[in-house]
Formats: C-alpha cells, structure tokens, sequence
C-alpha cells in the first residue's frame, strides 16, 4: 500500500472533470488538487510562461509528499510535459496521451479533430502523438479560445454557445472527422451542445476523463494503491479566490465541496 495522495493540477477548475473520474475508478486514493485560478488562462500564454508555471505547480503538490502528478490541464501537458517529464522523481502524466490512445482507438475513417485552447493547438502535441500511432491518420486541429470564458461563466448550452460552436468547429464538421478530441478540461462541460452540433456520428473524447482510466494499469503496473478512506481524503488548493472555485466546482464535481478549499501563495514555489 500507498496512502500517499495522487497529485492534480490544472490552471484553474477545469482539472476537476478528471478528479471526478479518479474519485469514481479509485475511491480509496487521497487527491490534492492545486487550481491556479490566481493565474489562468494559461492557453493563451507564451511556452516559457506555461513552463515557468508548471515548474511551481509541481513543486507545489510535491511539497505535499504526492506519490504521483496529474496534469489535468491540456495547456500544460501539451506545451510543458513533453519536455519536463524526467525532471522529478515521481511519475507525471499527463492528458494528451491517454486521449490519444482512445481517439487512435475509435476512429474508423482515421479523420481525427482536435479542439483546444491557441498554446495547445500551437503546440502540436496531439497531433503529433497521433502520428506517431499510425501516420495514415488525418488530423484537424482547431483553437477555441473563447470556449474557456464561456464555461468559466456557466455557458454551458446556451444560444451564445451554440453561435460560437458553429463558428470554430463548422469546419471540421465539413472535413467529415469521425472523432473529435476535447482537448482542453473544461470543453466537457460543453460536450452536450457541442456533440449536438457535430452529429451522433462524431465520437467525443476527453483527455481529462480517459486519464483516469490510464492511470489504472499505472496504479497496477508502476505505483500501489491506497487503502485511505475517510473524511480528509480530499485537498483543494487554488491561487485565488475560494469562493468562486467551492461554487463552479461543486458544478463540476456534482458535490459540494464548500469548506473544503484552502488559498495558498503560488509565488514561493
Ligand atoms: N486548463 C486549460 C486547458 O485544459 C484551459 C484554461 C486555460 O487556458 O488555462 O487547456
């Protein structure tokens, strides 16, 4: 056994689409999640700037003894992790590969689209990885920036969101893609308006939830598993405000977790 806590981080709440996951698949393991809400948006940033923040990120859960990291952003797993991944001595994953994995897995015409936040797109991870699986792959990638400020003020299905919808992604629909990655955490929360724009023949894949499936032959190959249940399971660290993130992440998780949040200063890791 390993009761020590799997470490997640993310530039703000949207990491908690994949914390949901590991709560539902590991309900013995502790998490501590750190959500740098005092810094978001990272997708729109410089690759130096989302390196310098995924360095004290890490730092900051390793400062909590975690047995291993998630990075549940797809910003800086696609812009940091490739280069920082030998730099610790404890396992890191990140979202890219595991929904690649899945989205290599499904696609049937090999016409695969790929939507995330301007660093992501830029960086070419997903479309790489993609590659690297099968060359014949065809790939479409597409940044959504306005998709995060419309989760972060609960436009979930909206007529606004609809409208912004069909302008990123009408043309991938017409490349005819048959799978469509969300490759940035908070698109899930989009996913009905979004699947109902690509059609039922487009399947939908979220790196932040296939993570958690991944880390199952991890926690079974590499690591042990935690025997923890109890209250204290769960620590919820941001870099601003804890109101407003007990508030959208409770709507992410779908359970309260007010009073459970602490404010840390980022800065000193
Ligand atoms: N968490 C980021 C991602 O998954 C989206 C928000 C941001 O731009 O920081 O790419």
């Amino acid at each position: 056994m390993d009761n020590r806590s799997i470490g997640v981080f993310d530039s703000g709440l949207g990491g908690l689409t994949s914390v949901k996951e590991i709560m539902e698949l590991f309900p013995n393991e502790s998490i501590t999640y750190f959500g740098d809400t005092g810094r978001v948006p990272y997708g729109t940033r410089s690759k130096e700037t989302i390196l310098k923040y995924t360095h004290s990120d890490i730092r900051f859960l390793l400062s909590h003894d975690v047995k291993m990291i998630v990075i549940a952003c797809g910003t800086a797993s696609s812009a940091a992790l490739p280069e920082i991944k030998e730099e610790y001595g404890v396992p890191i994953y990140g979202v890219v590969d595991a929904g690649v994995y899945e989205a290599v897995r499904v696609t049937k015409n090999k016409k695969i689209g790929i939507i995330g936040t301007s660093a992501t797109i830029k960086s070419g991870a997903y479309q790489r990885y993609i590659k690297e699986y099968d060359e014949s792959i065809q790939t479409f990638g597409k940044a959504c920036p306005l998709f995060v400020p419309l989760v972060e003020n609960g436009h979930f299905d909206t007529k606004v969101t609809d409208l912004v919808i069909e302008e990123y992604l009408s043309e991938i629909r017409d490349e005819g893609v048959d799978t469509l990655i969300l490759g940035c955490t908070h698109y899930p929360l989009l996913e009905k308006a979004i699947a109902r724009y690509m059609g039922d023949s487009v399947r939908l894949i979220s790196p932040g939830q296939e993570v958690a499936k991944f880390l199952r032959k991890k926690l079974n190959d590499d690591l042990r598993h935690s025997d923890v249940k109890d209250k204290e399971q769960y620590h919820f660290y941001v870099s601003d405000s804890v109101e407003g993130f007990e508030e959208l992440g409770s709507i992410f998780l779908e359970t309260k977790i007010d009073g459970q949040v602490r404010k840390i200063d980022i800065e000193k890791y």
